[in-house]
């Protein structure tokens, strides 16, 4: 099977890896992939975005099966682009993808089925929504511009100088242009988060197993967020209880939503859960996609064939397909350039990737920003690679995961030491 992955993250590699251990034969393309991405398959050059030459492309090298990491070429269409062309991708209609597109959409879809979730209001401009902070006077609170914003469209503010200054981000600097000039302003949930993906062809949902991310850039969750640090599975934050309410409470209600809207969904929803101390589970966000770097844990621990799903997902035969886990655990620790989230160089070369597996079967590196140079490799994001163990214990895995990483090398490299520790607090594992 011609199989094309849109994207060039470690979830892209992820994805391709898995695909391509459970299925030898099948010929992969990416687009446009990674330095990791080019010794599975074929990178193209073509951006993500690129909806036009992904399309001819995809005609041109006979691909039977799309599958869509990001969630830029989502928001734009990708799926009723590819279609309209009866060509087979994975993922939500254009429509249907503003559950991730715009935060008022998914906030209001969410009401509406009565999908529990943080209080909110939606503003469209500076003045309405600082006097309201102002009469509101309540902190923390959560600010969000509505649109795509790259991860960076979120303030948690602690006091009134923080709120008005993110306000004054979204609507006077415009700093994510068209997708901050509308504005939810939510009530801050307390709690934990987690993370559960579900894979959904409009009919039946099938849940994942969880994990948790570490969306911090310093241990202890300090810092700025980032698209996320490290991540395990599965989390024992999320009880079985728990995740037979997160089915009743979350996706049940989803997968009425999407029916009695009458939109086409056949992907994967990610659910940003965030469950406090009485154990009562709210929706931070919905996503449209595989999480990244939740999907490095994820992926390893799924037996049934990835293949499999995907066609019966695009066939609507979800309902035919039993998910399978293997009983291990997890863990993946990501290296970031130095600077990340800011500002980081780029090029930095990269040493060490061929001794993880050599040295330590139970791990593996997943590339992310990365690209070939004559026949090194160097670095071409802020988050670089992701060293992903696993093992039968989270304890067993943290420590495999910390002893491999010591193999990989560039400079300034940057990573946090407390990956999975949280994991740990629950129950001695
Ligand atoms: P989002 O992009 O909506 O997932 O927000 C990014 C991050 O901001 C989340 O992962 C949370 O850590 C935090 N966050 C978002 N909304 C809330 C909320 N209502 N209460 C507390 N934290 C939040
Ligand atoms: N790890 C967070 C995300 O993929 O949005």
């Amino acid at each position: 099977m011609r199989i094309l992955i849109i994207g060039s993250g470690g979830r892209e590699h992820a994805i391709g890896l898995k695909i391509s251990q459970q299925n030898p034969e099948t010929i992969l393309f990416f687009a446009p992939g990674n330095a990791g991405t080019a010794s599975l398959g074929t990178n193209l050059e073509i951006t993500d975005t690129d909806i036009e030459s992904l399309l001819k492309t995809a005609k041109e090298k006979k691909i039977e099966l799309t599958i869509v990491g990001p969630e830029t070429p989502l928001v734009m269409g990708i799926v009723d682009s590819f279609n309209q062309e009866g060509l087979r991708i994975v993922g939500p209609s254009k429509e249907a993808a503003q559950l991730e597109g715009s935060k008022e959409w998914a906030k209001n879809l969410m009401k509406k089925y009565k999908i529990p979730t943080a209080a909110y209001e939606v503003f469209t401009n500076y003045e309405k929504s600082s006097a309201y902070i102002k009469k509101r006077n309540t902190y923390p609170i959560v600010i969000k511009a509505d649109g795509l914003a790259a991860g960076k469209g979120v303030t948690v503010a602690m006091n009134e100088t923080d709120a008005i200054e993110a306000l004054k981000t979204c609507f006077l600097d415009k700093a994510f242009s068209e997708a901050g000039l509308k504005v939810v302003i939510e009530d801050f949930l307390e709690g934990e988060e987690a993370s559960i993906f579900a894979f959904t062809d409009g009919h039946c949902i099938l849940p994942m197993t969880p994990a948790q991310d570490h969306k911090a850039i310093f241990d202890g969750d300090k810092g700025p967020n980032t698209g996320g640090m490290g991540a395990y599975s599965p989390a024992p934050l999320v009880t079985q209880a728990m995740q037979e309410k997160v089915m009743k409470t979350v996706f049940k209600p989803l997968l009425n939503a999407f029916q009695k809207e009458g939109l086409n969904y056949k992907g994967i929803v990610y659910a940003g859960l965030m469950i406090n101390k009485n154990d009562d589970v709210s929706i931070v966000e919905f996503n449209a996609r595989f999480g990244d770097p939740e999907t490095q844990v994820v992926l390893p621990r799924l037996q049934t064939n990835l293949i499999d799903i995907f066609n019966a997902l695009v066939d609507e035969q979800l309902n035919k397909i039993t998910l399978n886990w293997s009983d291990d655990y997890s863990v993946c620790i990501v290296m970031a350039a130095d600077g990340y989230p800011g500002s980081y160089k780029k090029g930095y070369e990269i040493t060490g990737i061929d001794k993880v597996s050599k040295q330590n079967p139970n791990s593996q590196v997943i590339q992310a920003g990365t690209r070939l140079d004559d026949n090194k490799i160097v670095s071409n994001g802020g988050r670089v690679l992701t060293i992903v163990s696993t093992d039968s214990t989270l304890k067993k895995a943290i420590d495999s995961a910390y002893k491999s990483i010591e193999l990989v090398h560039f400079d300034k490299a940057y990573y946090r030491k407390d990956i999975g520790a949280k994991g740990l607090i629950h129950k001695a594992l």
